[in-house]
């Protein structure tokens, strides 16, 4: 039997090259081999936004970014929380009766929310709301409901995937039974976490990316503005500690990797030269990406349709798993 890949994306913000490389495309080279079910974590964005317009804008460029990069509909499903009858949400009902607040108290995003508010003087729980504090069950639901064996997801994302563990293996230790399959995080070494312009990592709420989609000429811009020290052109520079170099690992082949960084132990070459190489591999990469998404934009029917024919066959898969929870629980 096949195995099954899953991951999602909240429509928080315009798809990045973080979400690209942490995200999508090993998604997509795991959908070559696996049961590919991907989906725009619609409901996940209320945490963090209320504006409709922009969460329904945002759904549309997440699905387009996932055709755009590749994904062929016809073999793995795409679709959205909340067009597939809205099961997560009962599972997250049961989950959460399984899970320890104690396990939410160490995910790292709530610890986040605490220390920040420490160092403003704040209540500790200032700004953090019940959605963002149950979030990793919520994403454990998304996980468990689809029998799921691999999450491509980026570094920031391992913690929640550790926990699904956590709270099936609590369901099944409870049941004896072996209701929900444990999922393992999977993330490349290069691309596990991305850095941003300003060195840190790559993330929406930073606003430090750069777009996947970006224009050629806004791609140059941005990846001009990646932030080096203030060595020298002449100096032999770092490679292991360079930004630049880092995201070039992600894009450039090896014969292009070992031959930059000759070039950076070297000396000789400023930081313009690299960022132009950079450019290069990235702008080679993503203009047929960036092409097939513009298109995919201007036809929202197409992606509808897609989503629709996506959740369908997800609700289908819900509902299944639902019916065998209830009767484990003695509530069918
Ligand atoms: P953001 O941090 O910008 O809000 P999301 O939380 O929406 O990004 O992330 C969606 C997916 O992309 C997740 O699997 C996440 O791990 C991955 N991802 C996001 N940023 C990065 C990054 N800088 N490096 C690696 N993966 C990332
Ligand atoms: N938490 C992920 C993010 O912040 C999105 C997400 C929601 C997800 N449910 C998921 C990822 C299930 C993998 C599996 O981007």
């Amino acid at each position: 039997m096949k195995k099954i890949a899953l991951t999602g994306i909240k429509p928080t913000g315009i798809p990045h090259i973080g979400n690209f490389l942490g995200s999508i495309q090993p998604a997509l080279k795991l959908s070559e081999s696996c049961e590919a079910r991907y989906f725009v974590a619609d409901y996940h964005a209320l945490n963090s936004t209320k504006d409709p317009l922009a969460i329904r804008e945002m759904s549309l460029q997440i699905a387009a970014a996932w055709l755009a990069c590749g994904l062929d509909p016809d073999k793995g499903s795409l679709f959205t929380s909340r067009a597939e009858c809205l099961k997560p949400f009962e599972l997250l009902t049961i989950l959460l009766a399984y899970t320890p607040k104690g396990l939410m108290n160490r995910a790292h995003a709530y610890k986040a929310m605490l220390q920040s508010n420490a160092e403003a003087g704040k209540d500790p729980d200032d700004g953090v709301n019940m959605g963002l504090f149950t979030y990793p069950v919520l994403m454990a639901a998304d996980i468990l409901l689809f029998d799921t064996d691999y999450v491509p997801v980026g570094n920031d994302q391992f913690q929640h995937v550790e926990m699904a563990v956590d709270i099936a293996q609590s369901f099944n230790y409870i049941h004896q039974c072996e209701a929900f399959r444990l999922p393992e995080p999977l993330a490349h070494e290069t691309s596990k976490t991305v850095l941003g312009l300003d060195g840190r990592k790559m993330s929406k709420s930073y606003g430090n990316i750069i777009p996947i989609f970006a224009p050629e000429k806004q791609l140059r811009k941005l990846v001009m503005k990646i932030v080096t020290n203030s060595q020298g052109v002449e100096e032999p520079k770092d490679p292991d500690t360079c930004s630049v170099f880092s995201l070039y690992k992600c894009f450039a082949t090896d014969d292009q990797i070992a031959m930059l960084r000759e070039r950076y132990l070297a000396g000789g070459m400023g930081w313009g030269h690299a960022k132009q190489e950079l450019f290069e591999v990235m702008n080679a990469q993503l203009s047929p990406y960036r092409e097939r998404f513009e298109q995919l934009i201007a036809d929202p029917g197409y992606i509808n349709s897609v989503l629709q024919m996506g959740s369908d066959k997800a609700r289908e898969l819900a509902s299944a798993k639902i019916k065998s929870l209830r009767s484990i629980l003695g509530i069918d």
